[in-house]
């Protein structure tokens, strides 16, 4: 297994270039199975795990892929297999991207269920609902979902969330562009990763009205066509760079960014003392001499994101003062609290919300990545720790972070990436 090794108390400095955005990727890469005319070719693709398992995924699925220096190509026009099997979906709870378009493409599909994780119970009923609203049947059997489009295609309806989901909003969303007839999805979730959804399928030629908003309206096509595409930027790596340099005193441009799709997070470094300037592409952030205690609480976009919650519990170490960080998207997101702990961080837990006393001289030892945002947390508290901080299973890091040594090491940063046994 890899470690990353951080040598703690370099100030980060200079300008870093945002990695394309992983949870977009996935489900365009899943949009691809939607139709079998044409090849499509999908640049800014992050080199990371979770994108090669799931290229695996449309492989065993029949599609036909390549991917070199960011860019995928896919054509799905040889897709044969209607299973999704346990072996691929249990390694990336996201495989579940691909039952609304197989459900939508060939009226059936076999997804196996996905299993828990690592921050508490993460369950896919909106996204059985969803396909439910648009006429399939779904049974669960020997640990699968097995889902019939009733007259072998679905037919639109009205899909009304009863809380904000990325994933059920972009399933519900690749169904749809294929049933018959119009569909409305109520309480969609807004995020941009969604946003960019809508617009790829748009550009395969789906009709969606509504997109970044909250209230969709799909007419189903008859058939839709492949396209080229150039993926957004990912705006959890960009933050978390921002974060990495807040915590070190230092003083970085993150270029290939759209700083609106940021708002609320770079309101909050703000409110948190550091000064951010942005052009149209870009973020420069610079850090005060002391950071302040900041508040935030993670919700629905344009909220703070939840998947930025982590890292900003490790800057609050380095702030004067109490900060409460609140998680109202998964209450048990809190596994890398004990991990911070042993560095020296004084975190408390109170049900959904981490109280956090700073500042706290943090120094380094050897701490374990649980998750993907967790683990991020844990380099940005090895980057300011006194000493050595070793981050072991930085497979989870690798999920989601394309690179993420090279690109720390580039703004001076001092990490390697070591092999390790983990049973010694
Ligand atoms: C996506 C992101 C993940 C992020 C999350 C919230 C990807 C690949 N992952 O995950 O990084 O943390 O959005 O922004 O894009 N829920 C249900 N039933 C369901 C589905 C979800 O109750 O069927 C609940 C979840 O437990 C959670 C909330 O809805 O409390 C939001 O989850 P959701 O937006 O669906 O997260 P994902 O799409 O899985």
């Amino acid at each position: 297994m890899d470690k990353l090794v951080i040598k703690g108390g370099r100030r980060l400095s200079g300008s870093i270039t945002a990695s394309g955005s992983k949870n977009t990727s996935l489900p365009i890469i899943a949009a691809t199975l939607l139709t079998g005319d044409g090849a499509f070719t999908l640049h800014h693709i992050p080199d990371l795990k979770d994108i090669m398992t799931f290229t695996q995924l449309l492989h065993h699925l029949g599609a036909e892929t390549t991917f070199k220096g960011n860019t995928l190509h896919v054509s799905s026009g040889n897709v044969e297999s209607l299973q999704a099997p346990y072996e691929l979906v249990k390694k990336m709870r996201a495989s579940i991207y691909v039952l609304g378009p197989m459900l939508a493409r060939f009226g059936h599909a076999r997804v196996s269920l996905p299993g828990g994780c690592a921050f508490g119970p993460r369950p896919i009923d909106l996204h059985l609902m969803a396909m439910e609203k648009l006429g399939a049947t779904i049974t669960i059997q020997t640990g699968f979902i097995e889902a019939r489009a009733k007259g072998g295609k679905l037919r639109g309806g009205h899909i009304d969330f009863p809380i904000s989901s990325v994933g059920a909003t972009g399933n519900a969303l690749m169904a749809a562009v294929l049933a018959k007839g119009t569909t409305t999805i109520s309480n969609a979730a807004a995020e941009p990763e969604i946003e960019t959804l809508c617009k790829f399928l748009v550009a395969m030629g789906a009709t969606i009205r509504g997109t970044g908003t909250t209230e969709l309206e799909i007419d189903g096509s008859n058939s839709l066509k492949a396209i080229e595409f150039y993926n957004v930027f990912d705006r959890i790596e960009a933050g978390t760079l921002l974060a990495a340099a807040a915590i070190t005193g230092g003083e970085i441009t993150v270029n290939g960014v759209e700083p609106e799709q940021m708002k609320n997070v770079l309101k909050k470094f703000i409110h948190a003392g550091c000064s951010i300037e942005t052009t149209k592409n870009s973020i420069t952030l610079k850090s005060p001499d002391k950071l302040i205690a900041t508040d935030v609480t993670a919700k629905p976009y344009p909220a703070f994101p939840t998947d930025m919650q982590a890292q900003w519990i490790a800057l609050m170490t380095q702030a004067d003062g109490t900060s409460h960080i609140t998680d109202k998207v998964y209450h048990e997101r809190f596994n890398h609290i004990p991990e911070l702990n042993r560095l020296g961080a004084q975190i408390e837990i109170h049900k959904n919300q981490a109280i956090v006393h700073g500042p706290q001289r943090l120094s380094g030892t050897k701490v374990m990545s649980t998750d993907l945002r967790a683990s991020a947390s844990l380099v940005l508290a090895g980057l300011v720790a006194e000493g050595t901080t070793e981050v072991l299973r930085v497979y989870h890091l690798d999920r989601g972070y394309e690179k993420i040594e090279t690109k720390l090491n580039s703004l001076g940063a001092d990490i390697i990436r070591e092999k390790y046994n983990e049973f010694e």
